[in-house]
């Protein structure tokens, strides 16, 4: 079946980071009742990346994105809109989206956040695409980027095995060549408005001692309600988003899915009798980082040569609040561009902060990774592919507040 171009919007940029810090099923046996067999099985993640003290939700965005606009070939004064999807952001005000504006040294974008928490990114990109072939602007950065770990109940081991942390970009690009964009469905399905929820911190129950001390500020979650509700949003958004596009199952070459559960993926290909081989999966490495799922996906299929000139995608993804959404592309750009982003230096970026009291926002639970981690790099063990310190926001903001004195991990 032969596509029809929607309006000339194209992927030229996208980039990602990933926090250098390693959080293993192993290391999760040392918090909860859990296993590595049970994690692996039920879950398909081996592991996840966690925030060090000096990162948030916007440094780690910022990276991402000047890593996207440099694989686009533009500077960032050249984007007119950025959207950072995400459920975890700096501050309720301002928006990540300003601080991620800020740091990248843009004057003239309009700069907002998209709360549609795992689909943000996916939600993100259809904005972007509407804001752009209405004529509003010529390029946007869409980015989805989440620091689960700090809404993440370390006592809960039905969520805290599955959320990780983490950064992914994509610029968007009004163009006239054929391709790119070619079918999009968003949709809202309140079956599952309540199956992930964190009940505390907003104006029905504001935070306050009580909720503090009876967790209600961390995510909390129906896993088998939300399982089965993915499954079927994750399948009818992705075949409206081809129906749109003129496309069937046969055209496409890859599905980037939101990483949520491997089994989720696999009733997903199953009920659509779609070959799993062309179901790219990170999950392993990375578990569920909302948002970020899908780009930190996408960057990694062009990297490992999944996803060429000419190629028909999927991007799709499902989450909290019944949010789902997929878009049906032809990707355009050349996957080689994604070199140029290897002139972004994570370390020259940095996040303003206000003159407060800084807090060390890293969770409590896990300060002995740390020195784990430091113990690790003694013995020449590897330090991730980002190798780098925790410090990209200013150093003011962590001062004296980066490392605790917790050296033994909890037994349980
Ligand atoms: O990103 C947004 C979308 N998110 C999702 O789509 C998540 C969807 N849900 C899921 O991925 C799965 O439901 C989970 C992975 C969360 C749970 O898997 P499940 O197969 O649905 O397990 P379950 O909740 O039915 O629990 C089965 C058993 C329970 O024990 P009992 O009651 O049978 O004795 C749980 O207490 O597994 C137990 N369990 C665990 N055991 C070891 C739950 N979590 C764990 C754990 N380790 N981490």
């Amino acid at each position: 079946m032969k596509p029809r171009v929607l309006s000339g919007v194209h992927v030229t940029g996208w980039g990602a980071y990933a926090p250098s810090l390693v959080l293993t099923n192993a290391d999760l046996e040392r918090l909860v009742e859990t296993s590595d067999e049970w994690i692996v099985s039920r879950t398909g993640i081996r592991e996840r990346r966690i925030a060090g003290p000096g990162e948030t939700t916007a440094s780690m965005a910022a990276i991402a994105g000047l890593r996207a606009i440099a694989t686009a070939g533009l500077q960032p004064e050249d984007i007119d809109l950025i959207l950072v999807g995400t459920l975890t952001p700096d501050y309720p005000l301002p928006s990540a989206a300003v601080l991620v504006k800020e740091a990248i040294g843009n004057t003239k974008a309009a700069a907002m956040d998209l709360a549609a928490a795992c689909s943000g990114f996916v939600y993100g990109y259809a904005m972007a695409h509407a804001y752009l072939s209405s004529g509003l602007g010529k390029h946007a950065l869409v980015v989805g980027s989440e620091t689960m770990s700090r809404c993440t109940d370390f006592t809960d081991r039905g969520t805290c095995v599955l959320f990780g942390d983490g950064a992914g970009a994509a610029v968007l690009s009004a163009s006239d060549e054929p391709g790119g964009t070619l079918g999009m469905e968003l949709t809202t399905d309140t079956a599952a408005t309540y199956s992930i929820w964190i009940p505390a911190g907003g104006a029905t129950r504001p935070a306050n001692e009580a909720t503090v001390a009876g967790r209600e500020h961390l995510m909390r979650m129906k896993g088998g309600e939300t399982f089965k509700v993915a499954v079927r949003r994750l399948g009818s958004t992705s075949l409206r988003a081809l129906e749109k596009a003129g496309m069937g199952l046969d055209d496409v070459d890859l599905v980037v899915p939101h990483q949520a559960n491997i089994r989720i993926l696999e009733a997903l290909a199953k009920s659509m009798s779609f070959p799993m081989e062309r179901v790219f999966v990170n999950i392993d490495r990375y578990g569920n980082t909302s948002a970020a799922s899908v780009p930190i996906a996408l960057v990694e299929a062009v990297a490992e040569g999944r996803i060429k000139q000419g190629d028909r995608i999927v991007l799709v993804a499902f989450g909290a609040g019944g949010t789902a959404g997929a878009v049906a592309l032809e990707w355009t750009a050349d996957p080689a561009d994604r070199l140029r982003a290897d002139a972004v230096d994570p370390d020259s970026i940095s996040i303003s902060v206000p003159n407060i009291e800084p807090v060390n926002p890293f969770p409590p639970a896990l300060e002995w990774l740390l020195e784990k981690v430091e113990s690790d790099a003694g013995n020449g063990r590897r330090p991730g592919p980002d190798a780098r310190s925790t410090t990209t926001i200013s150093d003011a903001a962590v001062s004296g507040a980066g490392r605790s004195a917790a050296v033994t991990p909890p037994e349980r």
